[in-house]
């Protein structure tokens, strides 16, 4: 492909960037509102969160599978050695965390309830991982899940940085690259 569509995402890859970016949004705020909650209200919330978060681990299985079968336009030639080297840590980082932080979501929620199955908004269930009930391994998972959710948002921080720093210092097309609109 050559001309302008050769410099974009492909629209798969921009659908997905932008939903589980929204996606991802929602389930921090959701973690956060539920802490100051009473329990039965929490527990609701964080079912919503529990369903979110797992309907993000599949998209981004879906999106791992787009990204190998598409690949993306080149970066522009302005850009310098580091900052293409940092970008691809970022990126490689973000989407290892995109399976790692549902993963072990869903695997505290396994070993706090010895295997339920997580409701999709009451729609089908997604069976729980064949864990044991233990509190001591629930809260191994949670203490991963928390650090790494942590690790997610200073990421998300550095490449939210970036991408208005090309926007509006360099003033180069990188962000048009994942914009929806052209
Ligand atoms: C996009 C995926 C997800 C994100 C961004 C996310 C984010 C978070 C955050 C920020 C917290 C608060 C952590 C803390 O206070 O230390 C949290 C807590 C929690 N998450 Fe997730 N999460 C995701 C997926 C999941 C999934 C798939 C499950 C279960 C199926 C899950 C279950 C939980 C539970 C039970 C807690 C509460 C832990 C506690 O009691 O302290 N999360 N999550
Ligand atoms: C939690 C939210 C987000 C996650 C997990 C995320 C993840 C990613 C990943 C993994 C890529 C690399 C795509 C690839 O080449 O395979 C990417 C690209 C990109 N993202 Fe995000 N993103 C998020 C939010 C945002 C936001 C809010 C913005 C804008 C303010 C943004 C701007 C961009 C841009 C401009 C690119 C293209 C970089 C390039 O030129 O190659 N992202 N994002």
């Amino acid at each position: 492909m050559t001309g302008p569509a050769a410099q974009r995402y492909s629209f798969g890859a921009i659908i997905l960037h932008w939903l589980i970016a929204l996606l991802i949004a929602l389930n921090y705020a959701a973690a956060w509102v539920a802490e100051d909650m009473p329990k039965p209200q929490a527990a609701q919330v964080m079912g919503n969160h529990k369903a979110i978060g797992l309907i993000v681990l599949a998209l981004t299985v879906a999106r791992i599978g787009w990204r190998l079968a598409h690949t993306p336009p080149p970066l522009s030639e302005s850009l310098k050695a580091w900052e293409v080297a940092l970008a691809k840590v970022v990126h490689a980082l973000f989407y290892l965390l995109m399976l790692a932080v549902p993963l072990t979501g869903w695997a505290m929620h396994s070993a706090h309830s010895g295997g339920k199955a997580v409701g999709i908004f009451g729609l089908f269930a997604v069976p729980g991982l064949p864990l044991a009930e233990s509190k001591p391994l629930a809260e191994t998972f949670e203490a991963m899940h928390g650090t790494l959710t942590t690790l997610m948002l200073v990421l998300a921080v550095l490449h939210v940085a970036g991408a208005l720093k090309h926007q509006f210092l360099d003033r180069d097309r990188s962000l048009q690259r994942i914009l929806p609109w052209g």
